[in-house]
C-alpha cells in the first residue's frame, strides 16, 4: 500500500466538483491522498496528518489531464508527410497506410517501448488518464495485438479497425471482417469501438454497420467525425448514443443542435487542426448551444504528433475563444465525461457504462476520486494560457503515486 500524502500550501485548487468549486481564495488549501484516492479536501489549517507531507508553496493544483483521444500503438515516422503539408499539401486519410506498414513490421517489444515512451512523456506533462486506439494494424492478428499491448499500458482502449480500408482490400469485405472476426478478437481487450466516418475512410452505412456490431458486443461507441468536411459523423454518433464524437471541425447548425440535445461529448482536437492546416473548431458555438466539450491531444504520428494537453488548452483559450476555466474543465472533466469516468470507473456496456459509483472518478478532485493530481509551477491555471509554450508542470500524482 502506498503511503498517504498531505499536499499543503495550495494557492488555487480546481476541483471540477460542483459543490467544492474552486478553492483557495480564502487561504491555502490542502488535499490528502490515501489508498490511491483523494481522502480529504479543505482548509490547510484543518488538514489531517499523513505519512508524507508536501508543501506546494502557493502553487495551483488541478486534476491530472484526461487525454481521451490518442493513437499510440504505432511504429515509424511521418516527418516527410508533415513537411509536405507545411509546404501546402492537404492532409489525406490515406497517410494512415504508411503507419500501418511500419506498425505491422514492428515487434511487440518495439510497440510497447513506443507506447511506454509516449505515456511517460504525457505523464511528465500532467496527463494521468489516457485513452488510446488500435487502427494501425488492420488485420485480425495485428488489431488484436495492438489492443492487447495497449490494454497493458493505458486506462482505456478503443478498437479502431475501421480506420482505413487497407490498400488493395475490398471495402465491403473489409467492413464484414471488422464486424465479425476482428471485433471478436479484440473484444476481450477493449471497452470502446470507433470508426473514421469521413470521405476517404468509411461512409455512413459502413460506419453504422461497424458501430452497431460493436454495440452488440457490449462496447461503448465513439466516432471520428466531421474532421475534413461536413458529413454524417456527428449525426450518426448522436443517433447511436456514442459517448463522444471527435474532431468536430466542420459542423452544420443541425450537428450543433444534435450535440447540444444529446449526451454525446464533442471532443475537439486543436493540435490536429493546426498540424493539418484545418480551421480550428468553433468551440464557442458548441458551448453556447449547451453541448459538452472535451479537449484531447490526438497524439499520433500523422495528423497530430503532440502529447501536450497544455498546448491544447492554451490554443483553445488563445484562438478558440474558450475561457481558461472552460478549457481546463474540457481537458480534465470533459475528457473524463467522454470516457464515462467522471463518476467513477464502471464496466463497459451501451455508451461505455456511465453511472458508476464514487470511487475512482477521474478529472475531479473530491473525496473518493482517483488521486490524480497536477501541480503547476504557477499560482493559477490562467498561466496555462498566459505563458503558452512554457513547461509549467511542477508535480504529478497518479492514483496517489508520485510520478513527477
Ligand atoms: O484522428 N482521423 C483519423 N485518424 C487520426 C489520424 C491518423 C493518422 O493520420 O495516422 C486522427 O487524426
Amino acid at each position: 500500500m502506498s503511503p498517504s500524502t498531505l499536499i499543503t500550501g495550495i494557492g488555487e485548487l480546481t476541483t471540477n466538483d460542483d459543490e467544492l468549486g474552486q478553492l483557495g481564495a480564502g487561504g491555502p488549501v490542502a488535499l490528502v491522498l490515501a489508498d490511491g484516492l483523494v481522502a480529504w479536501v479543505g482548509p490547510a489549517g484543518a488538514a489531517p496528518a499523513a505519512d508524507v507531507a508536501v508543501d506546494v508553496a502557493g502553487r495551483a493544483v488541478l486534476p491530472g489531464w484526461v487525454d481521451s483521444h490518442t493513437h499510440l500503438v504505432f511504429a515509424g515516422d511521418r516527418t516527410a508527410e508533415f513537411g509536405a503539408r507545411m509546404a501546402g499539401e492537404p492532409y489525406r486519410a490515406g497517410g494512415i497506410a504508411v503507419t500501418v506498414e511500419a506498425t505491422r513490421a514492428a515487434s511487440d517489444d518495439e510497440l510497447t517501448a513506443t507506447l511506454r515512451r509516449h505515456v511517460a512523456e504525457a505523464a511528465a506533462q500532467g496527463t494521468t488518464c489516457l485513452e488510446t486506439k488500435t487502427g494501425y494494424g488492420l488485420t485480425v492478428a495485428d488489431e488484436a495485438r495492438a489492443a492487447r499491448l495497449a490494454a497493458a499500458e493505458v486506462d482505456e482502449v478503443t478498437f479502431l479497425g475501421a480506420h482505413l480500408v487497407p490498400p488493395g482490400a475490398d471495402a465491403d469485405e473489409y467492413v464484414e471482417l471488422v464486424c465479425g472476426p476482428m471485433l471478436e478478437a479484440v473484444a476481450p481487450y477493449v471497452r470502446w469501438a470507433d470508426v473514421f466516418c469521413e470521405t476517404g475512410a468509411f461512409d455512413a452505412d459502413q460506419s453504422r454497420a461497424v458501430l452497431t456490431a460493436a454495440a452488440k458486443h457490449g462496447l461503448g461507441l465513439r466516432v471520428h467525425g466531421n474532421q475534413l468536411g461536413t458529413g454524417p459523423g456527428v449525426a450518426l454518433a448522436v443517433e447511436l448514443g456514442a459517448a463522444s464524437v471527435d474532431h468536430c471541425t466542420y459542423l452544420s447548425d443541425a450537428d450543433v443542435a444534435a450535440l447540444a440535445g444529446s449526451d454525446t461529448v464533442a471532443t475537439l482536437l486543436p493540435a490536429c487542426d493546426l498540424s493539418t492546416r484545418q480551421p480550428l473548431p468553433d468551440a464557442r458555438r458548441l458551448l453556447d448551444a449547451g453541448a459538452t466539450v472535451a479537449l484531447a491531444s490526438n497524439c499520433n504520428p500523422g495528423s497530430s504528433y503532440t502529447s501536450s494537453m497544455a498546448f491544447c488548452v492554451a490554443t483553445a483559450v488563445l484562438q478558440m475563444r474558450m475561457s481558461v476555466a472552460e478549457a481546463v474543465r474540457a481537458a480534465t472533466w470533459g475528457g473524463a465525461r467522454a470516457l464515462r469516468r467522471e463518476l467513477g470507473a464502471s464496466a463497459g456496456s451501451g455508451d461505455g457504462g456511465g453511472a458508476g459509483g464514487g470511487d475512482g472518478a477521474v478529472g475531479v478532485l473530491r473525496p473518493g476520486a482517483r488521486a490524480d493530481v497536477h501541480v503547476l509551477d504557477a499560482p493559477s491555471v490562467t498561466h496555462l494560457a498566459y505563458r503558452p509554450g512554457v513547461p509549467l508542470t511542477h508535480a504529478v500524482w497518479r492514483a496517489g503515486l508520485r510520478l513527477h
